[in-house]
């Protein structure tokens, strides 16, 4: 007993040291009350949870740590596996994770949304499993669930997911996690998403963060000519943390990541929290910051090789890209503003956006659905306090947005563009039904 108590007090000790992390305004603060910024990468080999193989996270971490990560993002993981190894090498690191909480079975559909227990249920149990440790940042509801207009019905999903697992970590007196929604780039739909998941004046059904995957800045590229400034626009005195879940454009390459100079520099970075490049393995998409070897024949199977690429070992910098990365985070170094001279009065909630016929089809304050409400077509109830119009929006099936995928600045690199990830769920529905047709 005596041994085993010794033990866990010293690996307590030397694990989870880092500082934890919540939301105040706009912006997040460590527990010493400094602002903390994520320069962040996706992380996700295959499908199946990362967070499970503590020598291949150890490895990955380490040199996580030379590139200047802070921050992981993992799409998948299995509650019931044993995270605590992992966990303990990226804090090691000084690296914290932001965890997406829905799975292939329970993620919001887009166009038939439902809301129910099986869902809230699965979402709580990665919460439980996350809560334990000092590095876990934060949660998704959500990833890419919108892309068209006629799924903007699924954004009240969207804040009920939140609303519930919200509830639930304060029920179960865990920490404040953020919980938020990472957001398709879609600009017929943007801004009024990242209001109205914000909007109505009730702190308890709305998102903690809103979070985009952008690939409008390709190098070349200004600030200027980018869609940067336009988003910069939309993200003034936002009323939660917003920054970029992906980012890292690879057309034509290399990447520069030239963006990151404009995300921490003076025009944004008093309104945005950072960015997570997209992503950390090298795969067909190539989008990698790393490989664990040469690609293989696609066809070839073999222990920790799937679809051309092999998905563990020791980590190599794929070049320029990764001496690129190193190179800019090095020189960003934001010091932001104290939590103690912070005054998040100057943030401010948004309306409600009102529904148009063919773009956004949520009118105003609309109720949220209830815990095993499904979507049967029509529209949302308004409530008492809506802000915004009560013309009832109606369901136009035909809606689309003119393009589904970022200004004419990056035609080839959407989110929705099919190839662009085999083992992260990121590249919207169409990527989804990539990995359901390769993985299950
Ligand atoms: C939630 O909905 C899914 C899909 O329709 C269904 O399989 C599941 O049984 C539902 N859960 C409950 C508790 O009704
Ligand atoms: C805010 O939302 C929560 C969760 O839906 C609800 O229980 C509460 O009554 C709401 N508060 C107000 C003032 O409407």
């Amino acid at each position: 007993m005596r041994l085993s108590w010794f033990s866990a007090v010293a690996g307590a000790v030397t694990a989870n040291a880092l500082p934890t992390i919540t939301a105040t305004g706009n912006k997040f603060f460590t527990s010493e009350g400094k602002q903390f910024f994520m320069k962040g990468v996706a992380y996700q080999l295959t499908p199946d949870d990362p967070l499970v193989d503590t020598e291949q996270c150890t490895r990955d971490a380490g040199l996580m740590k030379t590139l200047g990560a802070n921050v992981i993002r993992v799409y998948h993981v299995d509650p019931k596996a044993d995270h605590d190894g992992c966990m303990a090498a990226f804090a090691d690191a000084g690296i914290y994770t932001l965890i997406d909480l829905d799975t292939f079975s329970t993620y919001i559909l887009p166009q038939t949304p439902y809301w129910n227990s099986t869902q809230r249920d699965a979402y709580a149990a990665v919460l439980d499993a996350f809560s334990k440790y000092d590095n876990s940042l934060g949660f998704f509801v959500g990833n890419e669930i919108i892309a068209e207009a006629d799924q903007s019905m699924a954004a009240p999903y969207i804040k009920a997911a939140a609303r519930d697992l919200k509830a639930y970590r304060d029920n179960k007196n865990y920490r404040q996690f953020p919980i938020g929604y990472s957001a398709a780039d879609i600009a017929e739909l943007r801004p009024m998403l990242q209001d109205y998941l914000t909007c109505g004046g009730n702190a308890s059904e709305n998102i903690d963060f809103f979070a985009l995957n952008s690939y409008e800045w390709c190098d070349p590229q200004t600030y200027d000519a980018s869609g940067y400034a336009n988003l910069q626009s939309m993200a003034i005195d936002f009323p939660v943390p917003i920054f970029f879940s992906e980012t890292g454009c690879n057309q034509p390459g290399p990447r520069l990541f030239d963006d990151q100079n404009a995300i921490f520099g003076p025009k944004m970075v008093n309104d945005w929290s950072g960015a997570l490049i997209y992503e950390w393995i090298q795969e067909a998409n190539n989008y990698g910051l790393i490989s664990y070897g040469p690609p293989v024949d696609p066809t070839a199977v073999g222990s920790n090789i799937e679809g051309g690429f092999t998905r563990k070992g020791m980590p190599t910098p794929v070049s320029p890209d990764f001496n690129n990365l190193k190179t800019i985070w090095a020189t960003i170094t934001p010091s932001g503003v104290a939590s103690s001279t912070y005054d998040p009065k100057h943030v401010s909630t948004r309306a409600c956006p009102t529904s148009t016929a063919s773009g956004w089809l949520v009118d105003g304050n609309v109720k949220l659905p209830t815990l095993g409400e499904t979507f049967t077509g029509g529209s949302f109830t308004p409530t008492a306090s809506a802000t915004g119009s009560v013309t009832p929006a109606t369901k136009t099936g035909s809606a689309a947005p003119s393009s589904t995928t970022s200004p004419a600045s990056n035609p080839a690199s959407g989110p929705a563009s099919v190839n662009k990830e085999l083992a992260g769920m990121s590249a919207g529905l169409l990527g989804v039904m990539l990995v359901f047709t390769v993985w299950l």
